[in-house]
């Protein structure tokens, strides 16, 4: 099967390419590089943005595309709130034009990214697919916006889709050949681990009196290559079943702030510089999903989601490549 990973120069495309490539599929990647790096792509690469019609369109020709797995976006929520024109015009509007490209080019399997930002301040926890989505930032509004659009191509069009809510993604390829190099980081583990290697200050942690066991806020984090293996289940389902679905994408428990920098910290032999600092406007204190239904419908097991691994695999990557992709 071949399959068009647009935003596979990313951390998590990389990672999923890696996998697809490792279970037989042929693949090529869009990636405009905005953000992501040639050297973390190891099959055809076309530098492209994915609003570009004519060239969407010859990749699905050229390379008989029968799916195609969609990364490319912007992902700051931080960022979305100063300039929601940037997200809607990149999240949505582009991915529009793709979508309008592959279905005029016959493509009828489609795979999204989607996040937990979809359902903004949860109202009850665990968060299952049946949660009311009320995104509270332009980021999560752009992802539901993509999902309700997807309906309405798989109605019209009969343009199949899984959306995947990712939490949150973490940690590197375990055997060490990619990485995560997101500049500049935004996440807790990238970050804390720029401080343990001295390229910052201080770790500011916001908030420590949240209602939560040691006052931090609680996630839900995927081990990348994890992520990478949902794709492929999603992938094979499509093909199956033939049926448009979403899924929530996390192991179902939640670390504090605390206890990962705390791993950080075990991992790297650092002592952290950490500034305590007020609460994040509109940071919910704890956020986990429920994943029973990706677990049952796709058969998806976590394999690497401890957060040892997550935090050592994205260290090990960084003491090998200090300056990380040199692209
Ligand atoms: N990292 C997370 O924890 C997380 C959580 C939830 C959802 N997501 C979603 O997963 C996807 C991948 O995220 P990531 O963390 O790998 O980010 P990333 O920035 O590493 O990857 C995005 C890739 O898309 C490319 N890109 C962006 N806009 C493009 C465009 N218009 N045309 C072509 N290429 C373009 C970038 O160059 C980059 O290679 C995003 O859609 C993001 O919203 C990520």
């Amino acid at each position: 099967m071949n399959v068009l990973v647009a935003g596979g120069a990313g951390y998590i495309g990389s990672h999923t390419v890696q996998e697809l490539q490792r279970r037989g599929y042929r693949v090529v990647v869009v990636d405009n590089l905005v953000s992501g790096h040639r050297s973390a792509v190891r099959c055809d690469l076309m530098v492209a943005d994915v609003s570009d019609r004519q060239t969407i369109a010859a990749v699905a020709r050229d390379y008989r595309i029968d799916a195609v797995i969609h990364f490319a976006a912007f992902a700051a929520v931080g960022e979305s709130m100063e300039n929601p024109g940037k997200y809607f015009a990149n999240n949505v509007v582009a991915t529009q034009a793709l979508l309008d490209a592959l279905v005029g080019a016959g493509v009828t399997r489609f795979i999204f990214s989607s996040s937990c930002a979809v359902y903004g301040q949860p109202n009850r926890l665990p968060v299952t697919e049946d949660t009311p989505a009320c995104p509270e930032s332009p980021y999560g509004e752009s992802k539901l916006i993509v999902e309700r659009m997807l309906r309405w191509y798989d109605y019209a069009h009969g343009l199949k889709f899984i959306s995947l809510r990712y939490f949150n993604a973490a940690g590197t390829a375990v055997d060490g050949s990619i990485g995560e190099d997101i500049r500049p980081a935004i996440r807790i583990i990238p970050v804390a681990l720029e401080v343990a290697m001295d390229k910052r200050p201080q770790f500011t942690l916001n908030g420590t009196d949240y209602d939560t066991p040691d006052g931090t806020c609680i996630r839900d984090y995927v081990h990348v290559q994890d992520l990478a293996t949902a794709h492929v289940r999603a992938l094979e389902y499509l093909t199956t079943e033939s049926r448009s679905d979403i899924f929530n994408l996390g192991i179902g428990r939640g670390y504090s702030n605390r206890q990962i920098l705390d791993v950080v910290q075990r991992v790297t032999g650092a002592s952290l510089n950490i500034v305590q600092s007020p609460r994040r406007e509109g940071d919910p204190a704890c956020v986990y999903a429920d994943s029973t239904r990706v677990r049952r419908v796709l058969g998806w097991e976590p394999r690497h989601s401890d957060i040892e691994t997550m935090v050592s695999s994205n260290w090990n990557w960084r003491q090998a490549h200090p300056n990380g992709y040199l692209d």
